[in-house]
C-alpha cells in the first residue's frame, strides 16, 4: 500500500467516530465483550495499548471475533511493535511520538501509522514524510484546544486526533476545531469496568461519546 494509500485508511478509520477508545487491557479474555460493547456503543475504532502483556491477545481474538470493530494497536514506539501488530491482525497503528527509525520501519510496513506530534516542528517533520493525520498528544499537558487550534492557520494540511487528559466535558472543546479529526481517550474503558467485565457499564461510555458533535 503506498504512504497516500495508508492515509486515506487513516482518515476513515478516525472518520467513524467521534472518539477512538485507548484501551489498557489486563486480561486478554475481557477483549472480546469489551470490543462488542463499544462497537454496539458507536464506537468501532478501537486502540488496544501495547502496554501490557495482555494487549497483543487481546487484539488477536477482536480481529477474529469482532464483526464492526476496526482494531489498532497503540503505544507503538519500534519497528519490531509494528511487525507485532501487524502480525497480531490489526488494521492501524498508533505511536505517542515520532522516531526516524519508527517512521522508516513504518514506510516498509503494510499497516497504516498515526504518529504523535506535540509541537509545532514535530507535525511539520511528520508532514514533510506525507503524514496528513497525526495524534496530537499528550493534548491537554501540551497545551490543550488552544495549541491545536494555532495550527490549524499555519497547519491545515494537517487533521489532528488528540489523545492525553481528554474527557467526555472536555472533548466538545477539541472537536469544535477545524484540524481536529476526532479525540482519543481511556475514559470509555476505565480499569474497573474492565476488571469486573462491565460491559453495559462500558457500552453506555461508548454511547454518550458516539454522540459528541464534531
Ligand atoms: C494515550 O495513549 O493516548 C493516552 O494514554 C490516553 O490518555 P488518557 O488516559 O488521558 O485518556
Amino acid at each position: 500500500m503506498s504512504n497516500e494509500a495508508k492515509q486515506r485508511r487513516v482518515e476513515s478509520t478516525l472518520a467513524l467516530a467521534p472518539v477512538v477508545p485507548v484501551v489498557i487491557i489486563d486480561d486478554a479474555s475481557r477483549a472480546v465483550g469489551m470490543a462488542r460493547a463499544l462497537v454496539a456503543g458507536g464506537v468501532p475504532a478501537i486502540e488496544v495499548t501495547l502496554r501490557t502483556p495482555a494487549a497483543l491477545d487481546a487484539v488477536r481474538a477482536i480481529a477474529a471475533e469482532v464483526e464492526g470493530a476496526v482494531v489498532g494497536v497503540g503505544t507503538v514506539l519500534t519497528a519490531k511493535d509494528l511487525d507485532a501488530a501487524l502480525k497480531a491482525g490489526a488494521q492501524f497503528a498508533v505511536s505517542p511520538g515520532s522516531s526516524p527509525r519508527l517512521l522508516d520501519a513504518a514506510d516498509d510496513c503494510e499497516l497504516p501509522l498515526l504518529p504523535g506530534a506535540a509541537t509545532a516542528s514535530e507535525a511539520m517533520a511528520l508532514l514533510e514524510r506525507g503524514y496528513r493525520f497525526q495524534k496530537f498528544f499528550p493534548a491537554m499537558p501540551a497545551g490543550g484546544p488552544k495549541l491545536v487550534g494555532a495550527w490549524a492557520s499555519p497547519l491545515p494540511q494537517i487533521r489532528f486526533c488528540p489523545t492525553g487528559g481528554i474527557s467526555l466535558a472536555n472533548a466538545p472543546d477539541f472537536l469544535a476545531l477545524p484540524n481536529v479529526a476526532c479525540v482519543g481517550g481511556s475514559w470509555l474503558t476505565p480499569a474497573d469496568k474492565l476488571a469486573a467485565g462491565d460491559v453495559a457499564g462500558i457500552e453506555a461510555l461508548a454511547r454518550e461519546a458516539a454522540q459528541l458533535k464534531r
